[in-house]
């Protein structure tokens, strides 16, 4: 959703792109000519290997006052020791079914990359596979710092407080119910246009996150290409210390620019920051009876080797209408080969009636034992069956097909709940005709 006081998007997922902030700043017919104009510097960025098919390759051509190569050494930086990636040397990974209520805003001031903290990871970031999940509770816009991951893609999932994103190339803001994707490596800074936000990162280390495939639904459907957007260029000329900080291999390190790296003049391509409106999702689900597998609700897929078994989706929990009939409408009972990471942005979520609050996380490993608890259960098999709206609400999910591993801190702190088994106590047993028990 656009307002009048943000700059036009471009359109459309995985589109190659073109764009200058200044006329006459893109090369035209050719990505490195000798002479770039205005002596800018052409710097290729490869979010896919050089050799990739041609389906899935993905690069952009920046131009830039200076090169991004002129820095000093990075450093270890001890500003936050509690982003990190998987495998955690400390955390034997539970079965337990686990879920953690909201985190509360800092005290004290802290930007969004020092207000990030890892819930959960999986696969082996060296190796390029599974994801993070990091949460962030910030009070203070980012100033004179910028950031950016060589360890995979964000998808920033904001649950609480707007997102100004100055990156590479250009600016978004991004809005609870609205996601946004920073590509591996690009430079970002965030600022908070509310004063405090918080929200939701999955990291993603393996494949990019793409549309997934929709097989009978057709050509449209679920996300739709054109609603996904990224930035026009946009650049800053400042002379002034900016601290650079970059996740390499689940740590950070820290070096300082002499000036700002978002000066990237004009830039075309395809790997792309971008934002998607969660509202805009087609849903799609039955007008009969029994409600279709939650992967109908997948906004976004990281493929991995393996066919239609994901590194990493994104999948969203609408508002939208139940219809179905003689059926148990909220999530049924289930145990998953994939592993589910769940989170709240809004409102009530279908399967539990407390407990899982906007801004908490629950975390469901493979073959847990889930789903609705007991008063949810009993109101869904006493309900009347007709037509209903789900609304108001917006759950989400990061499902992998590798485990979760929780940090040591998401095992320790107070924000865990201690009862959470108890969801699932006091429901009836069945009661068998008489005789054949
Ligand atoms: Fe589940």
């Amino acid at each position: 959703m656009s307002d009048a006081t943000e700059p036009p998007m471009l359109s459309g997922f995985g589109n190659h792109h073109a764009t200058e902030a200044v006329a006459g700043a893109l090369p035209v017919g050719r990505n490195s000519p000798q002479r770039v104009p205005f002596g800018l510097y052409a710097e290729q960025l490869s979010a896919t290997a050089f050799t990739a098919p041609r389906a899935e390759n993905r690069r952009s051509w920046l131009y830039r006052m200076r090169p991004s190569a002129g820095h000093a050494p990075f450093r270890p930086y001890d500003g936050n020791v509690l982003l990190r990636s998987a495998p955690f040397a400390e955390a034997a990974p539970s079965p337990n079914r686990l879920r953690w209520s909201p985190a509360a805003m800092p005290v004290a001031p802290t930007d969004f990359i020092d207000g990030l903290v890892t819930y959960a990871g999986n696969g082996d970031v060296a190796g390029g596979s599974g994801c993070g999940v990091h949460l962030y509770a910030a009070n203070r816009s980012m100033v004179d710092r910028a950031f950016f991951s060589a360890d995979g893609e964000w998808l920033i999932v904001p649950q609480s407080g707007r997102l100004r994103i100055v990156t590479e190339m250009g600016v978004m803001q991004v809005a609870p119910l609205q996601v946004a994707l920073i590509p591996r490596g690009v430079r970002f800074r965030v600022e908070l246009p509310d004063g405090t936000a918080r929200g939701y990162v999955c990291e993603n280390h393996g494949s990019l996150f793409r549309l997934p495939d929709l097989g009978p639904i057709g050509s449209n459907g679920l996300a739709n290409p054109r609603d996904f957007e990224a930035p026009v260029a946009a650049f800053e000329d400042v002379e002034r210390p900016c601290e650079l900080v970059q996740k390499y291999q689940g740590r950070l390190w820290t070096t300082m620019l002499d000036h700002s790296p978002f000066d990237v003049v004009a830039w075309h391509g395809n790997i792309v920051p971008y934002r998607y409106d969660l509202k805009r999702f087609n849903v799609i689900g039955t007008v009969s009876y029994d409600h279709p597998d939650p992967s109908i609700f997948t906004v976004l897929t990281a493929p991995s080797d393996t066919a239609g078994t994901a590194n990493v989706d994104f999948v969203i929990f609408p508002p939208r209408w139940m219809v179905a009939e003689d059926t148990f409408r909220p999530p049924w009972f289930h145990r998953n080969i994939m592993s589910e990471f769940m989170g709240l942005i809004t409102g009530d979520y279908d399967a539990k009636t407390g407990g899982f609050a906007p801004g908490g996380g629950s975390l469901h490993n493979l073959m847990a034992a889930h789903g609705p608890d007991v008063a949810s259960y009993d109101r869904a098999v006493a309900a009347d069956l007709k037509p209903q709206k789900i609304e108001e609400t917006m759950a989400f999910m990061f499902e992998s097909r590798l485990p979760f591993a929780a940090t040591g801190w998401a095992m320790k702190t107070p924000l865990l709940q201690s009862d959470y088994d108890t969801c699932w106590t006091g429901f009836h047993k069945a009661q068998l005709p008489e005789g054949k028990a």
